[in-house]
């Protein structure tokens, strides 16, 4: 085993109780041919704490997949909270809702279909979410960051997935178009005076998240 597998081997033995509704819903996802690109277990607990944490009751995500993420933040919110969750693949959708269902929280959840920036405006208008995550194209996570900030109040959160891609973001010779706007998200994250932003690496090591808090005033 690789130091960074002992690392989350270790991590997740501990705080991760065998838990029947997410191993089915990445069964079920992996065997309809989705990406195995879901939370690692270790940030999916992290994100229903911060939803917790800053007792939020209408969570945004960009990036739904087969709603493993989902799952985690919907169980932490009130019988009355809600989640917005964003897909673009209808198919993704699908198999999410399902899985959500399974869940048990599937009355908490919509999952709605279509390029996020495309969906994105129609929730200008509506109340501020109190946590954002981040986790679909990465090319446009500079633009996810602007709406994110356009939809949340003083003391949301704005969470990010896979901001560190093995190091690469620090890199700048390397030119991907994807690499490069997350460097560029992370700096804006950084130098923006209406957030107090970290990130913090997870994987191993290997990728990180970051974590902002939208600032009074
Ligand atoms: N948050 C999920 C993983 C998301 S993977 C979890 O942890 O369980 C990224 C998802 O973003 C994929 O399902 C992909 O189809 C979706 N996606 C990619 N581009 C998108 C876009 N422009 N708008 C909305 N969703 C997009
Ligand atoms: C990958 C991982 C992710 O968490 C994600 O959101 C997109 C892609 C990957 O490892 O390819
Ligand atoms: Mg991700």
């Amino acid at each position: 085993m690789s130091d960074t597998d002992r690392i989350d081997t270790y991590i997740h033995n501990l705080f991760i109780p065998d838990d029947p509704a997410l191993t089915q819903a990445v069964d079920d996802a992996t065997r309809a041919g989705l990406p195995m690109i879901q939370v690692p277990a270790a940030l999916g607990k992290l994100l229903g704490m911060l939803v917790r944490a800053v007792g939020a009751r209408r969570v945004l995500e960009i990036g739904t997949l087969g709603g493993y993420s989902a799952i985690w933040m919907a169980r932490a919110l009130p019988p009355d909270g809600r989640l917005l969750s964003l897909e673009v693949s209808e198919r993704h959708a699908e198999i999410a809702r399902a899985n959500l269902a399974r869940a048990g929280v599937v009355d908490r959840v919509e999952v709605r279909v279509g390029r996020a920036l495309d969906l994105l405006p129609a929730l200008a208008d509506s109340h501020p979410f109190d946590l954002v995550f981040i986790d679909a194209d990465k090319s446009s996570y500079p633009d996810y960051l602007d709406w994110a900030l356009r939809l949340t109040c003083p003391g949301s959160m704005i969470v990010a997935d896979n901001v560190v891609r093995r190091g690469e973001v620090a890199d700048p010779d390397n030119m991907a178009e994807d690499i490069r706007a997350l460097d560029r998200f992370n700096r804006l994250a950084a130098a923006d005076p209406r957030l107090d932003a970290i990130i913090v690496p997870n994987r191993g090591g290997n990728d990180g998240i970051l974590l902002a808090v939208v600032r009074d005033g």
